[in-house]
């Protein structure tokens, strides 16, 4: 039987020549494996770049990580036994290698258990020249590469270099500190992250507690998909995935079965009006802004407190007919009524405050009389108990008469030109998203303009284009949609709370969408959601973990120069919302995952933030110095696999991996890839893969002229390996315990 001491005898291979604290070197014995080790416990491809190594030191074995491996000549052999002093020695060939010290082997015994291992970042105590080293035990290697923590739930690999161990990681370190997955296209990007998600998903489900109701995770990823690739990797998830269209799909290829993407354009901000339009800064943006504030506040352009009350009460008028036009649900049923009688209330004050500022005649009498028939009506309408009112269904009569009164303000006669001049009422903030008519956007817009001489026609351009944006077949169902839903229920589409009811993935599919609005509408959503978070921390005190994953990250986050005076264009916009989301989103539990081709054009802003990288295959010299340059862990030696990495292999390093480590990722059957297969050249030349072509179908679709038939789904290649799949109908189907 061997002894411990034998044991370790036999895996050592080397003596240290020299240490600097970034690097050793180290004498191979002559003894030392050519090319497999099998005194390790099983066979080990040895000495191998980016292996592992042992030097003992005091607090524990040093790890070091094989840099580069060489032969140099050395003036005297390198003898076992005796030395002969006899003899001429002559240069001898020695086998060397570099080693970068990454980190601590600690073993903790517990009585009566094995030996465990765990890794800890930084050297403490540096070994001198003579100490031995050793490959690492079939253990020890399990201790280097597992070892990340006891949070490390979710396995998304295995390591090619340490015998095949798995590699997992800790979920709230990959998504609260944001991931960047970076490398050249067919690297296995999408893959990556649609395993990311789905493995850290099917675990929170495994670890739900017992008895938990509803069977779902309480989880939010919205995955923002420029190629529409994610559709069907989430499919078997059930009603927990939810594609979302943003321009309706007349292939047919999905059985139209999409919901539509919807964020009326009333959410937006100044900034992202303006993008939207291309409004010039100068002359159009000022006009705009105040538009949109009129809008927002009910005031309308006016220079006398006469024409304010006009334009003023016919925006309540638009409101209480659009009440009538929507029946009983807005004013007679619970609980739209409450938000109707608050109108009306809004709507007395404003009365009496336009009462007092107009001069006494026709219009003053009409606001007058409106204000006094408004409130009686409402008093009378209300139950009044313990000091506290009650609000009661309103009638349609009692919104037609208040109709009636509000005409005769608007219809009152006008009195002579009174210069006194108003201002509307001021909002605590401009950009906060309440509801206004789109379609009165334009007329306020030439309003606005009118009170301002000489900016008419700079005006009637942007109202033209603002026209006909809202009139595009393409954009309106998604910024101005029917039925639109409020802000409150927007919020909750995307960020559900834990009731089970919600949809933890929203794929948004935003191929097809015209290239001039995708930035507004990503950005404007991105924007939305992070204040929602923001705000929700702010209310209850705790955040809600979200995670957003933006595919092809260059085309939402692209660097470029940016002159904080100029007005940003869509891209520009996009981008700056999202380095806002990568510096100050994790503080409001918002995680972001980006996936990129070419980290040199994304924004360095965003990607500086990142603090956890999975680096796939990188050929291009600029991209590997960018992303060298960015990660945390200057661990050189690693990147240099960069280049030639096989697909599906990858560098994990930063917060979510205390050192950096090769990972193979684990095989995501076919069905559950994001769709992005190689084009299969040869098989289509050669007729092996038949391929129907109608342009006719294609060119109908594409301007909407003719419904088209289904398209055949794609059928997996012959050698699509569909792995043992996990996915959480594969389980049978997840019944919430009673
Ligand atoms: N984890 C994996 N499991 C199974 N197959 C994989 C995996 N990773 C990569 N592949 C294979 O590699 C192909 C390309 O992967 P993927 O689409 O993820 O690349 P990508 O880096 O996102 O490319 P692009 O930049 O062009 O979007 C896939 O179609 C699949 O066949
Ligand atoms: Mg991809």
């Amino acid at each position: 039987m061997t002894k411990p001491v034998e044991w370790i005898a036999g895996l050592t291979i080397g003596t240290i020549e020299s240490v600097s604290p970034a690097e050793f070197t180290v004498v191979l014995d002559l003894e030392a494996p050519q090319a497999t080790a099998l005194n390790t416990g099983s066979p080990t491809a040895f000495p191998r770049i980016n292996g592992y190594v042992l030097v003992a030191g005091q607090a524990g074995s040093i790890v070091g990580q094989i840099t580069w491996l060489g032969i140099e000549r050395s003036p005297f052999p390198k003898r076992p036994g005796l030395k002969d002093f006899g003899l001429v020695d002559l240069p001898y060939p020695l086998r060397k290698m570099h080693l970068t010290p990454i980190g601590t082997l600690t073993a903790s015994r517990r009585v009566g258990a094995a030996a465990e291992f765990g890794l800890e970042r930084g050297v403490s105590s540096f070994p001198s020249v003579g100490d031995a080293v050793s490959l690492p035990s079939l253990e020890e290697i399990r201790g280097i590469v597992e070892s990340t923590g006891k949070d490390a739930r979710v396995e998304i690999g295995r390591s090619p270099l340490a015998r095949g161990a798995r590699i997992s990681i800790d979920p709230d370190k990959l998504f609260g500190r944001h991931t960047a997955v970076l490398g050249n296209t067919g690297s296995g990007k999408s893959c990556t992250v649609a395993g990311l998600i789905r493995w850290s998903l099917q675990e929170a489900r495994r670890t739900l507690p017992e008895g938990a109701k509803p069977g779902r995770t309480n989880s939010r990823f919205i995955v923002l998909d420029p190629n529409g690739e994610y559709r069907k990797a989430f499919q078997d998830f059930g009603d927990e995935v939810r594609v979302l269209q943003v321009v309706p799909d007349t292939s047919g290829s999905d059985g139209g079965s999409q919901d539509l993407f919807k964020i009326p354009a009333w959410m937006w901000n100044a900034q992202e009006w303006f993008a939207f339009t291309s409004a010039a800064p100068k002359t159009q943006q000022p006009m705009l802004m105040q538009a949109l504030h009129n809008l927002r506040t009910g005031g309308q352009a006016t220079t006398t407190p006469e024409k304010h009350a006009r334009a003023l009460f016919s925006t309540y008028r638009v409101l209480i007919k659009a009440k009538i036009a929507a029946g009983p649900p807005a004013y007679a049923e619970f609980p739209a009524l409450k938000g109707c009688h608050n109108i009306l209330q809004r709507m007395c004050d404003d009365l009496s405050s336009s009462q007092v500022a107009c001069q006494a005649g026709a219009i003053k009498a009409a606001l007058d009389d409106a204000r006094n028939s408004t409130l009686q009506m409402l008093d009378s309408r209300c139950n009044v108990s313990k000091g506290t009112r009650y609000e009661q269904p309103l009638s349609e009569k009692d919104l037609q008469d208040v109709v009636e009164k509000l005409n005769a303000i608007t219809q009152a006669p006008k009195p002579a030109a009174d210069p006194k001049p108003v201002s509307s009422p001021q909002l605590r903030n401009p950009d906060s998203p309440l509801r206004f008519d789109l379609a009165e956007l334009p007329d306020q817009l030439d309003l606005v303009a009118e009170l301002e001489p000489g900016t008419a026609q700079h005006v009637s351009f942007l109202s033209f284009r603002i026209r006909s944006l809202l009139a595009d077949g393409r954009i309106r169902p998604v910024i101005d949609p029917e039925g639109a839903p409020t802000l409150a229920e927007w919020l909750t589409e995307f960020l559900p709370g834990g009731d089970g009811a919600g949809v933890t993935i929203n794929v948004l599919d935003l191929s097809l969408v015209p290239s001039e609005v995708v930035h507004v509408l990503v950005s404007a959503a991105a924007r939305l959601l992070f204040e929602g978070l923001q705000r929700h921390r702010r209310q209850f005190g705790k955040e809600l973990p979200t995670v957003i994953v933006l595919e092809e990250a260059h085309s939402f986050v692209h660097e470029g120069s940016d002159d904080a005076n100029e007005v940003p264009t869509a891209s520009q916009m996009c981008r700056r919302t999202f380095e806002k989301i990568a510096r100050e989103g994790r503080k409001f539990g918002l995680g972001l995952v980006l996936s990129s081709q070419r980290p040199s054009e994304l924004s360095q802003t965003v990607l500086a933030q990142c603090n956890t990288f999975v680096l796939h295959r990188l050929v291009n010299d600029r991209d590997q110095d960018y992303v060298r340059r960015l990660v945390p862990d200057l661990l050189g030696g690693i990147f240099a696999e960069l280049p030639s990495l096989p697909s599906q292999h990858a560098i994990l390093l930063g917060w979510a991996s205390p050192v950096p480590k090769l990972v193979r990722i684990n095989d995501l059957p076919f069905d559950q890839r994001p769709n992005s297969a190689d084009p299969e050249f040869w098989d289509v030349w050669t007729r092996k893969g038949e391929r129907a072509t109608d342009w006719t179908l294609v060119a109908s679709s594409w301007t909407g002229t003719e419904e088209s038939p289904d398209v055949e789904e794609q059928e997996p290649p012959e050698d699509a390996e569909v792995g043992p799949s996990e996915s959480p109908t594969d389980e049978g189907p997840e019944e919430p315990p009673e």
